[in-house]
């Protein structure tokens, strides 16, 4: 299951890129994820989330951070991925990786591969996103 919040449509190519690579055919964006109740056992999760502030999640994503029901994924793997811009910025990351991580862990879910952080722009790091989808590949074989 792959599931992503997207203002400018950016996120949303990059969810779409990796859930294509990796085939996980189910994909969400966060509001349809909160309102669509799971019906079959899901066994790995992919988020991506576009950075709105200083180290802020994207709206729709924080509420699914805040109220998804994700006991109902305990023991799932999951992966994250943070859009964002480097440029202005000292660190390679941006910021939102650390509660979202924590806040699965915490749920029992587990980290398949470590976080991507993405430079989208002006233009997105498609061999980035390429290698990170293949390094899913390389983890889990499960769709
Ligand atoms: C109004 C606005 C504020 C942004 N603020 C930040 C920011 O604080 N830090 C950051 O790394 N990127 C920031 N960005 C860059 C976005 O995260 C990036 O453009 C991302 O690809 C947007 O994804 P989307 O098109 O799926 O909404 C901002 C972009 C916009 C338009």
């Amino acid at each position: 299951m792959v599931i992503f919040s997207s203002v400018g449509g950016t996120t949303r190519k990059v969810a779409q890129r990796v859930a294509g690579r990796v085939g996980d055919e189910l994909l969400l964006s966060a509001r349809e994820a909160m309102s669509l109740p799971l019906s079959r056992r899901v066994e790995r999760v992919l988020l991506f989330c576009p950075t709105y502030g200083d180290e802020e999640l994207e709206e729709n994503f924080e509420d699914l951070l805040l109220r998804y029901d994700w006991a109902a994924l305990e023991g799932a793997g999951f992966a994250f991925c943070e859009l964002g811009i480097y440029t202005g910025y000292e660190n390679f990351g941006h910021g939102l990786e650390r509660i979202v991580c924590r806040t699965l862990i915490d749920h029992g879910l587990h980290q398949l591969v470590p976080s991507l952080s993405v430079d989208a722009v002006p233009i997105t790091d498609w061999v980035m996103v390429d290698a990170w989808s293949d390094l899913i590949l390389s983890r889990q074989t499960v769709s």
